[in-house]
């Protein structure tokens, strides 16, 4: 609570009722009081005011530790809500974690290069923990393929990629469950997305595909390429970049090849390596979830 306009509003007050007091006893009172009647009726004046004057501090005190009272018990249920939100997303993770370790690795790698990717191209905070956050969960749709296609040692038939090209849908439909996941949904739908429209579900094109989504698709093709694939070897690091700058403008967004170049081969190479050793980079999951003004 506010101190200056408390104290200005109490003065005012005063000031009327002083005023008002004294008008009383100029125009009534005066030919009537003797001296010592006077005297009893500024003590009558002032103990009023002071009575007044005690009630209403002692009401905005009891109002002022009420407001605290349920402001402390509406951060406990925050609390209560935040680690709830943490053990759903941990929960989901570990889900995608145990159905297809791979999967789990190339998506710490992706949440690792998107976040760069984005930082060093000037999106804020915000947008940075949304990258991140479909960098873990983007292939969590992945759950949903069966695993004599998910697993399969060999190179994958049509029919069977048809099935693999709707996890981005079936991941957007689980994430779409969690409110606290939402900003992460649209990256999930269309990290498939190609700049030139070929690519799914819904085959947007140039810059109907969202920003985020645009350089999440350069960090997923770039760790796509440098990892190891049950049929296919690991490319290195530079192939991968001489791939992505050949598909600029076709698979990928001009803009993002462009950020992705200045980055450079040597710091991806160097966070592929941090991944590896240190599990994830610079934002931990607890920090992804979002959090209310009251923690
Ligand atoms: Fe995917
Ligand atoms: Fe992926």
């Amino acid at each position: 609570m506010k101190k200056k306009p408390l104290v200005l509003g109490l003065m005012v007050v005063a000031l009327f009722y002083f005023a008002g007091a004294y008008y009383l006893y100029r125009k009534l009172l005066f030919p009537n009081l003797a001296p010592r009647d006077v005297l009893t009726y500024i003590w009558v004046v002032i103990t009023g005011f002071l009575l007044f004057l005690a009630f209403t501090l002692y009401y905005l005190f009891t109002f002022r530790q009420q407001l605290r009272e349920e402001k402390d018990r509406q951060r406990k249920s925050c609390t209560k809500l935040q680690q709830a939100n943490e053990g759903a997303l941990k929960a989901l993770i570990h889900a995608l974690d145990y159905r297809d370790h791979d999967t789990w690795d190339h998506s710490r790698r992706v949440a690792a290069y998107a976040t760069v990717l984005a930082e060093h191209m000037g999106l804020p905070q915000s947008e940075l923990n949304k990258i991140a956050l479909a960098g873990y969960l983007h292939d969590i749709g992945k759950i949903g393929v069966p695993d004599r296609i998910l697993l399969k040692p060999t190179k994958l038939l049509p029919e069977e990629w048809e099935t693999i090209k709707r996890h981005p849908e079936l991941g957007y439909d689980i994430i779409q469950q969690l409110e606290f996941l939402n900003t992460a949904a649209e990256i999930i739908l269309l990290h498939h997305e190609r700049y030139d429209g070929s690519g799914y579900p819904l085959g947007l094109k140039g810059h109907k595909i969202p920003l985020l989504a645009r350089i999440f698709a350069v960090a997923d093709a770039l760790d796509a390429m440098t990892s190891e694939r049950p049929y296919r070897a690991a490319r290195p690091m530079t192939e991968a970049f001489a791939e992505i700058r050949r598909l600029s403008g076709v698979q990928f967004c001009p803009q993002c090849v462009k950020a992705l170049e200045e980055l450079g081969v040597e710091k991806l190479s160097e966070i592929q390596q941090s991944v590896k050793k240190q599990g994830m980079v610079k934002l931990r999951l607890e920090d992804l979830v979002p959090c209310s003004d009251y923690l």
